[in-house]
């Protein structure tokens, strides 16, 4: 029996798991990744592969190439961490305060130095590989920046495969959700301009706490009203922010939420909305909203070919019984949207493991049982997207 890329992946776990632990201790938030960077690139130079450094700041590209072919795909992890306190009492925990790595981009980034390493030594596949290690997924613009600093341009790509790990779903397994598969996201900020007043004259003020509670409530309505019964988006006011005394009206009072939708045109029609309900509403009672409408991921969607292909290499890998090829779409978002939305591309989920704290806990950590398993995949669908018996 030849052996498998799993069995080859399990030889590397080791040394992997130690990488991921050291960058765990060591978490960075968005941009600021430099150590982290260094440790990838000089992973990738030790197993021979060509590096790229600063590709949209901290950003590193790897370039393998292998035979004749033309074909190139770029597999993407990203590297930074969340401000955040870690509460697991690991003996690899972070040694920074308020940093964490509580969405285990640490072992993304383990998983694809993994089959680098591993398709630099079989070298099963004819083509380019490029292995995209990008900085500040968690809304700080990692993606945007390597794509600015010209990233598909300098290292062009037939397809974008990235990977991220799912808390609850058991080790070895699998998802992905056919199409929209994650939602674009908004952060917005309204600030409503009234009169202050004493408290006990109010006849002598605008009132912007009471304008804000009309606002919203009547931002509710577009959800509700405007949005097709077939469309989906969420409006979430999150915060709302007036007054510091007990016998003050304030003079302002601020407002700020966030939106998803699966559709680029309906967060368009929810902006335009919000901002008529908003300046409308403050108008009737002779104040001023301003709003700030800021469009932060697009939705992530999957190429329905290059899914299957993601899908395929997974059931290789762990069998057919351990994928689900229709999971049900998310309202979070993923900043590896910006990618697809210029490569197709498909985005596949990895089990953590079913006692798996939450993302975004302080008491979760990134399960390197799931290393191997993200290793061959990643590797999988490299020889299958850059078949040998293209070599002429
Ligand atoms: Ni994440």
């Amino acid at each position: 029996m030849p052996e498998t890329l799993l069995d080859h992946a399990r030889q590397h776990q080791a040394e992997l798991t130690e990488i991921r632990r050291d960058i765990h201790a060591h978490p960075e938030l968005g941009l600021e990744e430099h150590r982290t960077a260094e440790i990838v690139a000089r992973k990738l130079e030790e197993w021979g592969i060509e590096v790229h450094r600063n590709v949209g700041q901290t950003g590193v590209v790897g370039v393998l190439r292998n035979g004749n072919g033309q074909a190139a795909i770029g597999l993407r992890a990203d590297m930074d961490a969340l401000p955040m306190q870690e509460a697991t009492g690991l003996p690899h925990a972070s040694t920074v305060p308020n940093r964490m790595h509580a969405c285990g981009h640490d072992g993304h980034t383990a998983m694809l130095l993994g089959a680098a390493k591993v398709l630099a030594e079989t070298r099963n596949f004819n083509g380019t590989v490029n292995f995209i290690f990008q900085p500040a997924e968690e809304g700080l613009g990692g993606a945007e920046a390597m794509i600015k600093d010209g990233l598909f341009a300098r290292f062009p790509c037939d397809a974008v495969f990235g990977m991220h790990n799912s808390p609850g779903l058991p080790l070895g397994e699998f998802t992905v959700c056919p199409g929209a598969a994650m939602a674009g996201c908004a952060f917005f900020d309204i600030v409503i301009t009234g009169k202050g007043a004493h408290g006990a004259h109010p006849q002598q003020s605008i009132d912007p706490v009471l304008i804000a509670c009309h606002v919203g409530t009547a931002l509710q309505s577009i959800v509700s009203r405007n949005i097709s019964p077939n469309d989906t988006a969420v409006l979430t006011v999150t915060t709302v922010h007036s007054g510091d005394a007990y016998n003050v009206i304030p003079q302002t009072a601020a407002m700020a939420g966030t939106v998803r939708t699966y559709k680029p045109e309906v967060m368009e029609m929810v902006k335009a909305n919000m901002t008529r309900i908003a300046s409308s509403v403050a108008a009737g009672f002779g104040a001023e909203a301003s709003v700030d409408f800021r469009i932060l991921f697009p939705p992530l969607i999957n190429d329905a070919t290059e899914l299957k292909f993601a899908a395929d290499a997974a059931a290789a890998v762990v069998g057919e019984g351990r994928i689900d090829r229709n999971r049900a779409s998310v309202m979070a978002s993923e900043d590896f949207a910006f990618m697809m939305n210029l490569v197709p591309g498909g985005h596949i989920r990895i089990g953590n493991g079913v006692d798996s704290a939450a993302v975004h806990h302080q008491e979760y950590d990134f399960n390197d049982e799931a290393i191997p398993y993200g290793v061959a995949v990643y590797a999988k669908i490299a020889e299958t997207k850059l078949p040998r018996d293209t070599e002429s």
